[in-house]
């Protein structure tokens, strides 16, 4: 939430990145069986000892459309949210936003695809009809204190339309900084963007919409999610979404997958040189307790090589004999 962009381009070595942990939402929205309450808040809460300080805990939609997330409220009363933390959920109406100011979140992060087939299979309404609505939804927040991130979905391609314009995702920012919105976040649903494709939404966003934040959420789907986190380094972007261990999909797009990987960025950015705050070992903790959690193994690399410079003994593998 709240992207913040530095003056200079690229982003400089030692600047502070945001990682935003969409675990919670993203990754558990896709899980068919239904996680115990009392064991997302164990993850959160485990993810919050780790340093991460921006999180989407949950979202406030449908509990018949994703009932998974059913017992949002029962989430967000139950966690141990740290000083200084930027709590926040996903929103589709305005019945989300009373939810969410309810249970008393930071910001929103409100959705709308920039494509119609994935807007209505996601929220059943045509994207005019959701951008419509929104007038009385920012109204609310504003007037609740509560922060706003306008949420894009299938910003880099769709997987029933394909190619989404990069001025189709200017307009819809566009249209939310008109709303009152001080961030966007692209959502690339199904994995489909690449560095060409986000180095073109991100400088036409800053054409059709300057000084509006951007955040990027990528999905690993085709295994350039962190060469597209490269590409928005060099575009002067700090805001990343990603998922512990590499959970996360869209229910509602055909061929989703994983988000990246929170331990795979963070390791990514911290050798990098740039400023995280996050304890990757912990981080790594936090993984481990999700997968036991979820009782299959997750996608994340990092959490199972470990850091760059663990050490092995020398004495446990074996010796090359000809
Ligand atoms: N929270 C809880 N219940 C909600 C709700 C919300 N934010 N919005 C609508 N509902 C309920 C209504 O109260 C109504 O309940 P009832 O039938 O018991 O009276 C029911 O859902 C249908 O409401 P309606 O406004 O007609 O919604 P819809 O059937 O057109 O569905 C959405 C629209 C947006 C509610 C639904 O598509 C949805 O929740 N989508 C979320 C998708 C998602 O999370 N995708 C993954 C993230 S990208
Ligand atoms: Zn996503």
């Amino acid at each position: 939430m709240a992207a913040t962009e530095t003056d200079k381009h690229p982003v400089p070595e030692g600047a502070r990145i945001t990682v935003c942990e969409v675990g919670p939402r993203d990754g558990f929205q896709i899980e068919a069986s239904f996680i115990p309450t009392e064991k997302k808040i164990e993850i959160i809460n485990a993810l919050f000892v780790a340093g991460l300080r921006h999180m989407q805990v949950t979202s406030f939609v449908s509990p018949r459309a994703v009932p998974q997330l059913a017992d949002a409220e029962t989430v967000l009363a139950g966690i141990d949210r740290p000083e200084g933390s930027m709590i926040t959920a996903l929103i589709p109406n305005l019945r989300g936003a009373e939810r969410a100011v309810g249970a008393g979140v930071d910001a929103v992060h409100t959705v709308v695809s920039a494509s119609e087939t994935h807007n209505v299979k996601n929220v059943n309404r045509s994207i005019d009809a959701s951008l419509g609505d929104f007038d009385a939804v920012f109204a609310l927040l504003k007037s609740a204190g509560v922060g706003i991130e306008g949420g894009i979905a299938t910003a880099f391609g769709c997987p029933f339309e394909g190619i989404v314009p990069p001025e189709q995702v200017a307009r819809i920012a566009k249209i939310y900084q008109q709303l009152g919105a001080t961030s966007v976040g692209l959502g690339d649903t199904t994995g489909m963007a690449t560095p060409t494709t986000v180095r073109a939404a991100v400088r036409a966003i800053r054409a059709e919409a300057p000084g509006l934040g951007i955040g990027l959420h990528f999905h690993n789907t085709r295994g350039v999610g962190l060469a597209c986190v490269m590409t928005g380094l060099e575009e002067g972007v700090t805001h990343y979404d990603a998922s512990v261990g590499g959970l996360g999909g869209c229910p509602f797009a055909a061929s989703a997958t994983g988000n990246i990987c929170t331990e795979d960025l963070v390791y990514l950015l911290n050798e990098s040189g740039y400023n995280t705050g996050i304890d990757l070992d912990a981080l790594i903790t936090a993984a481990t307790l999700t997968q036991e959690v979820l009782g299959r193994e997750l996608p994340g690399q990092v959490m199972k090589s470990g850091p760059r410079l663990r050490r092995f003994d020398p004495g446990l593998t074996e010796r090359a004999a000809g």
